[in-house]
């Protein structure tokens, strides 16, 4: 319906405000030039710092969760949720302020997700922290907890017929976004995080 519709397209707007780069520009550096290129939290914290990358983290994972919890409190089904949570990452990793570029959609993601799953995102970002833990990786540990969220939404979730869209993004998380950083896992290159 027509309050569906417009719910998508404010996320897809909203996820398409680019706060690492916004944040940066306040601070007089262009983060995509620094790093890793990506103006997510992990590379603003790289870039300005672990209070910059906090409040990143924060404004990306807030504009995720705000058009979904719209919808869940006005009684929209989690794959209506869903739906609109995707609008607002893709905002996010194709934004037209960025000339179509952007993030890697994690933050946005944890946000959508905690909001449509709190229980199955809770365990996401367990394996996260363990992952971030042993090896220092963000990048693997999104790519790791991004892997299992699927897997346990599909058992703790009731409409597991419903995990082709999960996977779609997962997928797209994982591979489309991340692959750069897959490669240089793989070569060894991939920076830890201090
Ligand atoms: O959320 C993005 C993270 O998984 C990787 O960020 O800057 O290391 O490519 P970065």
């Amino acid at each position: 319906d027509g309050v569906f519709i417009l719910a998508c397209i404010l996320a897809f707007v909203f996820g398409s405000i680019p706060f690492g780069f916004v944040i940066g520009k306040l601070k007089g550096v262009d983060v995509r030039q620094y790093g890793s290129g990506n103006i997510g939290a992990t590379n603003v914290s790289r870039v300005l710092g672990k209070k910059y990358g906090a409040l990143v983290l924060l404004l990306d994972a807030l504009k995720g969760a705000l058009p979904v919890l719209f919808l869940k409190v006005s009684g929209y089904s989690i794959e209506y949720q869903v739906v609109a949570g995707l609008s607002a990452i893709l905002g996010h990793c194709f934004s037209p302020f960025l000339k179509f570029r952007g993030g890697k959609g994690v933050a946005t993601g944890l946000g959508v997700f905690l909001v449509v799953s709190p229980k199955v995102t809770l365990i996401a970002f367990l394996v996260f922290l363990s992952v971030f833990l042993t090896t220092r990786y963000v990048s693997l540990s999104s790519i790791t907890a991004a892997l299992s969220f699927p897997l346990v939404f599909r058992f703790l979730e009731k409409p597991s017929d419903f995990t082709s869209l999960i996977l779609f993004i997962t997928a797209f998380v994982v591979v489309g976004k991340h692959y750069q950083n897959i490669i240089r896992l793989l070569k060894g290159e991939e920076k830890k995080f201090k």
